[in-house]
């Protein structure tokens, strides 16, 4: 099979990238221990199958009865089928009569002519049924629990939400919330749905730089920030960033004013002309808020993400489709109880997971969920595990990369904690192996607990593979099957179905709900981007992930096609990283390649050419490396810098000058080169790659 990789031509298969799982399996099961080591064997080896428990079944939202009827009614009636779930899941103001517009696509609409207000459907339509039922249990990163309860949380909303009409936000504008994971996130998000404001939440890692870029691209008039955060320990500045942010794009800023949450005891920056405290926003501000009514298209936000371009993409997401698909995956995947369960997710509200399965989701069912401000390994590794025993936790969500390091750090502390109220575990972020997802099965959920492998992105907006809990049979490393009414399927270029074991693009080949509408300022990007000529001619939606199906119809996601990295379970482009080294002074060229990990997944490798004619070696070229480190973290952001880098006189390249991509990634995985090399400009440079300095 061959895939289109960025300009050059690769060759998969699926004994190739087997091969590369099976690396990754032996670098984890030097850490495990003996104790898991001969069940491991058996569970890599025979490929086994874990049943849910009957128990689980008895009591879940979906039984098989119940799926078959949305399966076949999916099939058969499309559009009713999601007709009818949208009026059943969501409180319309003026409910629609058109279910899908598909005139102009891909530029697909949903419920057009319907009419709702996206706060409402997660807050007030709660209060009206149950306002003292807790809505957010906040655990801070020292420790410190705050509660807040439906009615609470809705008049947080609306005093925020009436600061922000105050000071004259309008529908439709855009507002850049760079906060801490907290209550007041959720608080400013909801208040923009509240008022038809579109968010963009950036990530409170990514750099003063990467702020700007976002800031521009959406044009946006406001920031809401706080004044620092509290992670591990540590207080990490927000407010200086978006300071130094305004101070990068200088006159050319659309910025009207910094809304400013004080979080730490920390001094910062105030500028009385811009910035506003939060707390003085909303002191005499009343506890209710008129909503906007909103079209089911109306944008709810942009989520900046990476794709094979250096520039961030705005994923635009809607209003009506998106919540839905935020509705129905609570109900069919975490099979959520609204009465009973405590939910974690432990996303953070930048990242997609966040926006669907912390803001959204578990409002818009009624639910309790805890929103975490630390991280896994403060005060030390049980920390998971001890907020769970904690508040007694239910449904717990994470991802591949926290249990692995978890597992790492010490396998037995969960030992220690009272971890019986869990009855679901998910994954989220890229693919589990086998031996994270046994130990996170037997140890974590003691073998009682289903776990749900979900796959989806960004720009899907909610999951879209996954386990349905108590029914699918669970294979690790395999997120089973399409959730009812998304037409996955995996084809060749000419989108013909692929066979079974054979790899291929995983597209999905009707428009869903929750889909992206756009990127955010650039159409044809978008039409680029997921709706590629080369495959299908363009027909379907295609996700960027190559997959395979096995002979019992269960999917297996493989890796991106495109020139993406997923480090921790978080997308990166190659493009962005090269661009952001060759803006420093000394560097001419630069080629970012993956090389496997065994916490993260993927870890970066820069292969960096410097400007003049020497190539640094010895302590110049540890020197530089440092320095081109905190570079990419001033750049871009902690979590896009390299954690190798390699200096030469140049990269290899084919003689139309195109890097040749694959013979790096071979040389920073060590492999042999086994690629054809015929075609290389300057075959000599192979050597001087392949040696550490
Ligand atoms: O490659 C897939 C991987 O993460 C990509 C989406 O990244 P992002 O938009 O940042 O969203 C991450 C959280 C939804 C996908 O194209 N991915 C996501 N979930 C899985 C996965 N790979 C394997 N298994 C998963 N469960």
């Amino acid at each position: 099979m061959v895939f289109l990789y960025g300009m050059d031509y690769e060759v998969f298969t699926v004994n190739c990238l087997q091969k590369t799982a099976n690396i990754i399996n032996l670098m984890l099961t030097a850490f495990l221990g003996e104790l898991y080591m001969s069940k491991l064997k058996s569970v890599t080896h025979t490929g086994s199958v874990f049943a849910p428990s009957p128990e689980f079944l008895n009591q879940a939202n979906l039984t098989q009865e119940k799926l078959n009827e949305l399966n076949w009614k999916a099939q058969t009636d499309y559009t009713s089928f999601w007709g009818e779930l949208a009026l059943e899941y969501i409180t319309w103001d003026k409910p629609f009569t058109k279910i899908l517009n598909e005139t102009n696509t891909p530029f697909y609409k949903w419920f057009e002519d319907g009419q709702l207000n996206i706060s409402y459907n997660c807050l007030d339509r709660h209060v009206a049924a149950n306002p003292h039922k807790t809505a957010i249990i906040f655990e801070a990163d020292d420790g410190h629990v705050t509660m807040v309860n439906y009615q609470e949380l809705l008049a947080m909303v609306c005093r925020f939400a009436n600061g922000l009409k105050q000071i004259g936000v309008k529908k439709g504008e855009r507002l850049i919330i760079y906060m801490p994971n907290s209550i007041e996130a959720v608080v400013a998000m909801q208040a923009c749905a509240r008022i038809g404001a579109i968010h963009s939440v950036v990530f409170g890692g990514f750099s003063a730089k990467s702020l700007a870029e976002r800031i521009t691209d959406a044009k946006a008039a406001y920031v809401i920030t706080a004044d620092a955060q509290e992670r591990g320990g540590k207080t990490l500045p927000l407010k200086a960033n978006v300071d130094e942010a305004l101070q990068i794009l200088g006159d050319k800023s659309p910025i009207k004013s910094i809304i400013v949450n004080k979080r730490t005891q920390e001094d910062c920056h105030f500028e009385k002309a811009q910035d506003i405290w939060w707390h003085n926003l909303v002191k005499d501000q009343p506890d209710t808020c008129e909503i906007e009514l909103v079209n089911s298209e109306h944008p709810l936000f942009i989520l900046y993400t990476s794709g094979s371009t250096g520039a961030p993409k705005g994923v635009q997401h809607s209003s009506a489709g998106y919540l839905l698909g935020a509705i129905l995956t609570m109900q069919w995947v975490f099979d959520i109880k609204i009465h009973s369960d405590i939910f974690w997710c432990t996303a953070d509200v930048g990242w997609i997971t966040g926006h669907t399965y912390v803001c959204y989701g578990p409002l818009a069912v009624g639910a309790t969920q805890i929103i975490f401000e630390g991280i896994p390994t403060y005060p030390n590794a049980g920390r998971f595990w001890q907020v769970i025993d904690k508040h007694k936790v239910s449904i717990f969500y994470t991802a591949p990369t926290a249990i692995r390091s978890l597992i790492k750090i010490d396998a037995s502390l969960p030992k220690q904690f009272d971890l019986t109220s869990l009855r679901l575990l998910g994954s989220v972020g890229e693919p589990i192996n086998p031996e994270a997802w046994l130990w996170y099965y037997e140890v974590i959920g003691k073998k009682r607990c289903p776990i749900v492998d979900t796959w989806w992105q960004t720009e899907t907006g909610s999951h879209m593979l996954s386990q349905i809990p108590g029914i699918d049979k669970m294979k690790p490393g395999s997120c089973s099957g399409p959730i009812p009414g998304i037409m996955a399927d995996i084809v060749d270029e000419s989108g013909n179905l692929v066979k079974p074991n054979n790899n291929g693009y995983l597209v999905i080949k009707r428009p869903f709900p929750s889909q992206i509408r756009t990127i955010w300022n650039n159409p044809e990007l978008f039409i680029k981007s997921y709706f590629p000529k080369y495959i299908a001619n363009g027909k379907y939606y295609v996700a960027g992930d190559s997959a395979y199906l096995d002979s019992e119809e269960r999917f297996w996601i493989l890796g991106r096609i495109d020139d993406v990295l997923n480090v921790s379970g978080h997308r990166l482009s190659t493009m962005e990283i090269e661009s952001a080294l060759t803006l420093h002074p000394q560097v001419a060229e630069a080629a970012i390649v993956s090389k496997l990990h065994d916490i993260k997944g993927e870890s970066i490798f820069a292969f960096v050419v410097c400007k003049g004619t020497a190539c640094p070696v010895g302590d110049k070229a540890h020197e530089l490396s440092k320095e081109l480190v905190k570079w990419i973290i001033k750049e871009i952001g902690p979590i896009a810098k390299p954690d190798e880098i390699r200096f030469s006189n140049s990269l290899p390249k084919t003689r139309s000058g195109k890097i040749m991509r694959r013979l790096l990634r071979s040389i920073a995985r060590n492999e042999e080169i086994t690629q054809d090399i015929s075609t290389l400009e300057n075959p000599a440079i192979l050597e001087q790659l392949k040696k550490e300095v």
